[in-house]
């Protein structure tokens, strides 16, 4: 497999009493996107923060900002990170009643849209938005909270994916997230992810650049 791979770390591993400082420092380390994760202690059993931080970070970096959000509802909330400077938003389908919708919310903004499906939600529950999307990401860990277990039982779920974007003949990204390390990131790599969301392997390494540089390579 030939596909380029892009790392993009997850915010929520950093140090938060230095944000700006971890945004550059990921950016200088070769990182591809900022994957940033928005929890409200509502749809996902913990907090994190919210649009006036992706606000503030925004003129720390020039990376892909990559919105990931743990919210419900979405609504109310999409026009503030378009505005904050998100380049890329994407939502749970589970979060509420109204995906279409949303997605179009989201593409209207001028903001690339994303789905994303838990542990527990079939691949064919992006079926019918499957022509809204620009990203479709794996949950392979349950979402809420950074340094769980990779979940195994996700790659089957990632391959099929990875056929189901193929037909389409458009460029959609294949994202994973959840217990993604040097260990895990190739058997993601190989069942047609193209985007790997680490947050405890790249924050939590001493050598940002290497940690990054070690998680692409399983590209081959
Ligand atoms: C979990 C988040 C992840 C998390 C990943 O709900 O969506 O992005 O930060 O953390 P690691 O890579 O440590 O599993
Ligand atoms: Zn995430």
């Amino acid at each position: 497999m030939t596909r380029p791979v892009k790392i993009a770390p997850s915010l929520l591993a950093a140090d938060f009493a230095r944000l700006g400082e971890e945004v550059a420092a990921i950016d200088a380390a070769g990182a591809d996107w900022l994957h940033l994760d928005i929890m409200d202690g509502h749809f996902v059993p913990n907090i994190s923060f919210g649009p006036a931080v992706v606000k503030a970070l925004r003129r720390h970096s020039r990376m892909c900002f990559d919105v990931h959000l743990m919210i419900a509802p979405v609504d109310p909330y999409l026009a503030a990170f378009a505005e904050a400077g998100a380049e890329r938003i994407s939502l749970h389908g589970e979060a509420g009643p109204h995906l279409h919708r949303s997605l179009q919310a989201i593409r209207a903004l001028g903001v690339s849209p994303g789905v994303v499906l838990n542990p527990g939600t079939p691949a064919a529950a992006i079926e019918p938005v499957l022509d809204l999307v620009d990203l479709i990401l794996v949950m392979t860990v349950n979402p809420g909270f950074g340094g769980q277990s990779f979940i195994e039982s996700q790659l089957p779920k990632i391959a099929t994916l990875r056929r189901m974007i193929d037909a389409t003949g458009r460029d959609i990204a294949l994202q994973v997230d959840g217990g993604v390390t040097a260990k895990t990131a190739p058997a993601c790599i190989a069942a047609g992810a193209d985007v790997l969301v680490a947050g405890t392997a790249v924050f939590g390494a001493p050598d940002y650049a290497q940690a990054i540089k070690t998680l692409r390579g399983g590209a081959g």
